[in-house]
């Protein structure tokens, strides 16, 4: 069992991963979603953490609300992928369950003081939660594990040519994550530009026919639509599912140690990754790696067989 806690900003990509998260409880003990704004406003954010939770059948899971905007730099969206709710194609009532009292980053710093085993931190979003929790508690790294993030790029940026989103939103949050040294895995658009829909799989999640397959499809419709025109991509990238599928199957990725670093700097590059996998650059004592390898087909194949358990947790429950 990995303990994990999920910082994320559902979002479409998202909501999948907290569904691959949730599709695996003997093999991740979930002990928390930790919310933060990013695809949308915090309202809409922590909204639909549970109302993913409640789809997957998990109204028991905690989820608090975290940052409402970056360290430094003003807030941003990502409406024109997720629309101005974060979910858009889905149609899921309001949550019943309720958010968690309590700041994310306080539950953050309590649970990772305490942890007996210490935690992987699934991250999915803007690392703002983290950076301020390790401005307050310097100690709590003893409790990570690991970081595994969606973010950054080897290559080109997706919300603008030099950044990707996440490491755009709040780069100092990222700045502040690089320099503890803790251990750090990196999972840029290199790697999930080349985990997305196309046609036949989304025929295929159809096929699952259940509510879960539903909502998901919907939602990867919609967003599909941004990624096929701002990048002419074929289909949807599920960015964030690949931070759950490297913790599930790790054998779909391949690392390397690298010499990781951002741009804060205001101007055109700020939020841009820099990373180098030369000896000359990574330091002998480094934690940090970068995804350099992924099986992109392997991945949307084990994502479609993580959102079909839920049928078979349906059949359970209804007791086919
Ligand atoms: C990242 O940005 C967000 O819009 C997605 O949810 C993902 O985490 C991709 O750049
Ligand atoms: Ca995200």
């Amino acid at each position: 069992m990995i303990p994990v806690i999920l910082d994320c900003d559902p979002g479409g990509d998202d909501a999948v991963a907290i569904l691959m998260a949730l599709s695996a409880p003997k093999k991740i003990d979930l002990k928390a979603i930790t919310t933060i704004s990013g695809n949308a406003s915090l309202e809409w954010i922590h909204t639909n953490a549970r109302k993913i939770c409640e789809l997957a059948g998990r109204a028991d899971v905690p989820v608090y609300a975290g940052c409402s905007n970056a360290l430094l730099r003003p807030a941003a969206n990502a409406s024109f992928c997720h629309g101005n709710d974060g979910l858009a194609g889905a149609d899921l009532p309001a949550p019943t369950m309720p958010l968690q009292k309590g700041h994310a980053v306080d539950f953050l710093i309590e649970n990772l003081l305490n942890a007996k085993d210490p935690i992987t931190l699934a991250m999915t979003a803007p690392l703002t939660n983290l950076a301020v929790a390790l401005m307050k508690r310097p100690e709590i790294v003893k409790g990570i594990k690991e970081v595994v993030w969606m973010g950054g790029s080897m290559g080109t940026g997706n919300i603008t040519p030099a950044a990707e989103f996440n490491s755009f939103v709040d780069p100092h949050a990222l700045q502040i994550v690089l320099s503890r040294n803790i251990p750090f895995k990196l999972i840029g658009l290199h790697i999930t530009h080349q985990v997305t829909t196309s046609d036949a799989w989304m025929e295929r999640l159809r096929a699952q026919g259940t509510e879960v397959s539903k909502q998901v499809a919907g939602i990867l419709a919609v967003e599909a639509v941004s990624d096929q025109t701002r990048y002419a991509i074929p289909g949807r990238a599920i960015h964030d599912a690949c931070v759950i599928a490297s913790l599930l199957k790790p054998e779909l990725f391949t690392w390397k140690k690298a010499a990781i670093s951002v741009d804060t700097m205001e101007g055109p590059h700020v939020g841009a990754t820099i990373i180098s996998t030369y000896p000359a650059h990574v330091k002998e004592d480094t934690h940090t790696s970068c995804a350099m390898g992924v099986d992109g087909d392997g991945t949307m194949e084990f994502i479609l067989e993580c959102l079909g358990t839920y049928a078979s947790h349906q059949k359970e429950a209804s007791g086919f």
